[in-house]
């Protein structure tokens, strides 16, 4: 039976009447149209679906809505400020670090949830982190470097909190 649950995404407060066990992820590109989100396995296993919930790097597809009660998300949506992007956004479009680009909102979330931790990661550091996000058309080697620009401010602008 659906019911009202309530969170803040992107820094806006909302509510939606959904059944509990719903994917986020479903809650949040079919009922608030974030569709910057997106759905690649949808069982936890390549990123494409990464949020950023209460500060943790989550995967959207495999957490019921009813665990995003209460709690504040950001997505891809929600990273750029006054209309500024993210130092990773510009990091990642200097660096063309993307080919299809179906997997960048997940690689930009995942990397942003690492700088937010680590500002200044090590290669390894960000190789072993970015792992688990996959890229089907092999790009990895320039998101590396994508995210070693936005660290070191190279992209013309230095690392922000998301
Ligand atoms: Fe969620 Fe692949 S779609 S991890």
């Amino acid at each position: 039976m659906p019911k009202a649950i309530a969170f803040t995404i992107n820094e806006k407060k909302s509510a939606v009447d959904v059944e509990a066990d719903v994917p986020l992820l479903s809650v949040l590109r079919d009922r608030l149209d974030l569709t910057g989100t997106k759905y690649g396995c949808g069982e936890g296993r390549c990123g494409a679906c990464s949020v950023i919930m209460d500060g943790k790097l989550t995967r959207s597809c495999v957490t019921p809505v009813a665990k995003a009660e209460g709690k504040r998300i950001t997505t891809i949506e929600g990273l750029a400020k006054d209309g500024k992007l993210h130092p990773l956004q510009e990091a990642f479009i200097k660096a063309d670090a993307m080919q299809c680009a179906y997997c960048t909102s997940g690689m930009i979330m995942a990397a942003s949830s690492l700088l937010t931790r680590n500002t200044r990661p090590s290669r390894e550091e960000i190789v072993s982190f970015m792992n688990r996000n996959l890229c089907r058309c092999g790009v990895y080697q320039r998101i590396v470097e994508a995210i070693e620009m936005a660290a070191s401010g190279s992209a013309g602008v230095s690392a922000a909190k998301s």
